[in-house]
C-alpha cells in the first residue's frame, strides 16, 4: 500500500511533499517520486529504494514548483524500480496512485492497439494515458479525470496534474483512502492524517467514488458524475507530536509505552460507574433479536477478535463466531439480520475485512466496527463504530491498537452482558472497577521492561520460538509469535498449550525457547503440566506469570511477572512483555523495526 501527498499553495513544495512522504513511509517504502509544476509543466523526479534517495535527487535539482504531488510505493504491479515508481507521466498528465486497477490489462491492450507506448510495468500508468486522451479531446482537467475513471475498475486513490493547469490537483478515490487538508491560502491531499497533521488539523475525508479539485484558495468536491457534494472538514485532535517518535528509538517502542494512556482514552466516557453500564458511541443493539455475534478481522486484529469470543460468550452468554476476513468473504457465510457482525481494524482500510463487512451487510447483518481511524472506509460503511483512541499508530507492528481493541471488547462484552442479563450490576461494577485500575498496572509492567532485555539478549540468535497459552491467553500466544515474526524475522509459532502434545512437542529441544503464558486462574494446573512436559525435553522456558506466584520461578529458565488480575483482563497485561521481548530481540538483531521487510501498515489489496 502506497502513500500519497499533494500541495497547492504559495510555497515551493518539494520539501513539504518530502516531509509528508516521510510520515507515510510506513505505508510502503520500495521507491518514491514527485511531480512539481515548474512554469506550466510538471517535472518528474523519482528514485528506487528509501526516501533518502529521492531527497538526494531534490537537493541536486532544487525544484521551485508550488503545486506538486508525491508518492511512496509498495509495489503490487511491476518491480520496485525507478521506471515503475510514481508519478507516471504521459503526454500532459502526471499521476500518483494507491490501489490496484483491476482491468488494467484490457485497457492497456486497447490503448496499445491505438498506438499508445507504455514505459512501465505498472497498472497505474493506464490512468495517465486515459486522462491524456481526454485532455487531447479538449476536456478540462476535472472532466478528463472523470471521463477516464468511467473506464477504470478496481481500487484507487489518485492525484493528477495536467500541464497547462498549474493551479490545481485533481484527486479521486474509490476503495482506497484519500483526505483533503484544508489550510489558509494553501490546501493538501494525503493518504493518511499524519502526513499533513503538522500543516493543518482540518481534514475532509473523501467518500467512496468522490473527486476533488484542489486549488490554493479552495476545494470542490463532487461525485464521479460531476455532481457537487458538500463535505465539511473535521478537526483532528491528534497533535503532530503524537505522530513523531517522542524521543524513543523507534515508533514501536514509543507506541508500546503509550498503551496505558491509549487504554484510558479508549474507556474514558464510555463507562457509567454509577449504573455499571457501558456505552458504544450511541450504537444500540436490539438484544432480543440478537442470535449471534460474528467477529471478522485480519492479523493482530484477528487475535483481538479471538479474545473477544471469550469475553462476549463469558460475560454475555451470546454465541460468538470468529473468522478471518480473507476466508469469510469467499465462504458464502451464513449470516443474517439476527447476527451482529463486528469488524476489528486498526487502519479501517484492510481490504479483506472491508469486503467481509460488505458481504455481511449484503446478507442483512448489522455491522459494528472497532476501529482506530476516524473517517476510514470501514468506519464509514459500518452501522456503528466503537473508536479505539490509540492515536496514530506508525510502527507497522501493531501494539497500542491491539490493547485498545481488547479494552473496547471488554466494553462491548459488558454492554451485551448487561442487556442479556447474564452480567448483573454488581459483577459489572467489580469488572468496571478492575478495568479502570488496569492502565496503572500496565504502566508498572512497562516500567519494568529492563528484565525483558536480559532474556532478549539470551535468545536473540534463536532460530525458532514457540509460544503457548490456554483459554483467553491462547490468542496472546498467537500475538506474541506474530510480533516476533514480523519484526525480527525469527520463525515463531503460537499454539494452544493443550494442543502441544498433538504435534509441536516434536520441535522441542535445548535450542528452542518456549514462551508460556501461565498466569494464575482457570487452567493454571494444566499449563504447569505443559510447562513440565517442555522442560522434560530440555526446552528453554520463559514464563509470563502472576505476581506472587513464587512456585513457578523454580520450574523455568526465566519468568516475567505481571500483576495478578481477573482472567478477562489478563490479556492486556500478558501481551506487554511479549511485545517488549519481540521489540528487544529485533532491535538487537538490527532489523528495521518500524518498517519490517515485506510488510505494510494497512493492507488495502487482497
Ligand atoms: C500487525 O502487527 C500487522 N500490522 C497486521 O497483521 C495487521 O494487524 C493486519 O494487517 C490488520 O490490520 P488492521 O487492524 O489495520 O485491519
Amino acid at each position: 500500500m502506497c502513500g500519497i501527498v499533494g500541495y497547492v499553495g504559495p510555497d515551493p513544495c518539494a520539501e513539504i511533499l518530502l516531509d509528508g512522504l516521510r510520515r507515510l513511509e510506513y505505508r510502503g517504502y520500495d521507491s518514491a517520486g514527485m511531480a512539481l509544476i515548474e512554469g506550466t509543466e510538471s517535472k518528474i523526479l523519482r528514485s528506487q529504494g528509501k526516501l533518502t534517495n529521492l531527497a538526494r535527487l531534490l537537493s541536486e535539482h532544487r525544484p521551485t514548483g508550488t503545486t506538486g504531488i508525491g508518492h511512496t510505493r509498495w509495489a503490487t504491479h511491476g518491480r520496485p524500480t525507478e521506471i515503475n515508481a510514481h508519478p507516471h507521466k504521459y503526454g500532459k498528465v502526471s499521476v500518483v496512485h494507491n490501489g490496484i486497477i483491476e482491468n488494467h490489462a484490457m485497457l492497456r491492450a486497447e490503448l496499445e492497439s491505438n498506438g499508445h507506448k507504455f514505459s512501465s510495468e505498472t497498472d497505474t500508468e493506464i490512468v495517465a494515458h486515459l486522462v491524456d486522451d481526454e485532455v487531447k479531446a479538449g476536456r478540462s482537467p476535472k472532466d478528463a479525470v472523470l471521463g477516464a475513471l468511467r473506464r477504470v475498475e478496481g481500487a484507487y486513490a489518485i492525484c493528477v496534474l495536467v500541464d497547462g493547469a498549474p493551479d490545481q490537483i485533481i484527486a479521486a478515490r474509490h476503495d482506497a483512502p484519500l483526505i483533503l487538508g484544508i489550510g489558509s491560502g494553501e490546501n493538501f491531499v494525503a493518504s493518511d492524517v499524519p502526513a499533513i497533521l503538522n500543516r493543518t488539523r482540518d481534514m475532509v475525508f473523501l467518500e467512496e467514488k468522490e473527486l476533488a479539485v484542489v486549488r490554493a484558495d479552495g476545494v470542490e468536491v463532487m461525485d464521479l458524475d460531476g455532481k457537487p457534494v458538500d463535505r465539511k472538514p473535521q478537526r483532528i485532535l491528534w497533535d503532530a507530536m503524537m505522530a513523531e517518535k517522542g524521543g524513543h528509538k523507534h515508533f514501536m517502542l514509543k507506541e508500546i509505552h503509550e498503551q496505558p494512556r491509549a487504554v484510558t482514552d479508549t474507556i474514558r466516557d464510555r463507562i457509567s460507574a454509577k449504573t455499571a453500564e457501558t456505552f458504544i458511541d450511541g450504537f444500540e443493539i436490539e438484544i432480543e433479536k440478537l442470535r449471534r455475534v460474528v467477529f471478522v478481522a485480519c492479523g493482530t486484529s484477528y487475535h483481538a477478535a479471538l479474545v473477544g469470543k471469550f469475553l462476549v460468550e463469558g460475560l454475555a452468554r451470546v454465541p460468538v463466531e470468529v473468522d478471518l476476513g480473507s476466508e469469510f468473504r469467499y465462504r458464502d457465510p451464513l449470516v443474517s439480520d439476527s447476527d451482529l457482525l463486528v469488524t476489528i481494524s486498526q487502519s479501517g482500510e484492510t481490504a479483506d475485512t472491508l469486503a467481509a463487512l460488505r458481504e455481511a451487510k449484503r446478507k442483512g447483518a448489522r455491522v459494528l466496527s472497532i476501529c482506530n481511524v476516524v473517517g476510514s472506509t470501514i468506519a464509514r460503511e459500518s452501522d456503528g463504530v466503537l473508536y479505539t483512541h490509540a492515536g496514530p499508530e506508525i510502527g507497522v507492528a501493531s501494539t497500542k491498537a491491539f490493547t485498545t481493541q481488547l479494552a473496547a471488547l471488554v466494553l462491548l462484552a459488558i454492554y451485551l452482558g448487561r442487556r442479556t442479563g447474564a452480567l448483573d450490576q454488581e459483577s459489572a461494577h467489580e469488572l468496571i472497577k478492575d478495568l479502570l485500575a488496569l492502565p496503572e498496572q500496565m504502566k508498572e509492567v512497562l516500567d519494568r521492561g529492563a528484565s525483558v532485555d536480559v532474556i532478549a539478549r539470551r535468545y536473540a540468535t534463536a532460530r525458532d520460538f514457540l509460544y503457548l497459552g490456554r483459554g483467553i491467553n491462547y490468542p496472546i500466544a498467537l500475538e506474541g509469535a506474530l510480533k516476533l515474526k514480523e519484526i525480527s524475522y525469527i520463525h515463531a509459532e503460537g499454539y494452544p498449550a493443550g494442543e502441544m502434545k498433538h504435534g509441536p512437542i516434536a520441535l522441542i529441544d535445548e535450542n528452542l525457547p518456549v514462551v508460556i503464558i501461565a498466569p494464575r486462574g482457570s487452567g493454571y494446573e494444566k499449563i504447569i503440566n505443559n510447562l513440565t512436559e517442555v522442560r522434560a525435553r530440555e526446552g528453554k522456558v520463559i514464563a509470563i506469570a502472576s505476581r506472587g506466584d513464587n512456585e513457578i520461578g523454580s520450574m523455568v529458565d526465566d519468568v516475567i511477572q505481571v500483576p495478578d488480575v481477573r482472567p478477562e483482563l489478563q490479556p492486556l497485561l500478558t501481551v506487554l512483555p511479549l511485545q517488549m521481548l519481540a521489540y528487544r530481540v529485533a532491535d538487537i538483531r538490527g532489523t528495521d523495526v518500524d518498517q519490517p521487510r515485506n510488510l505494510a501498515k494497512s493492507v488495502t489489496v487482497e
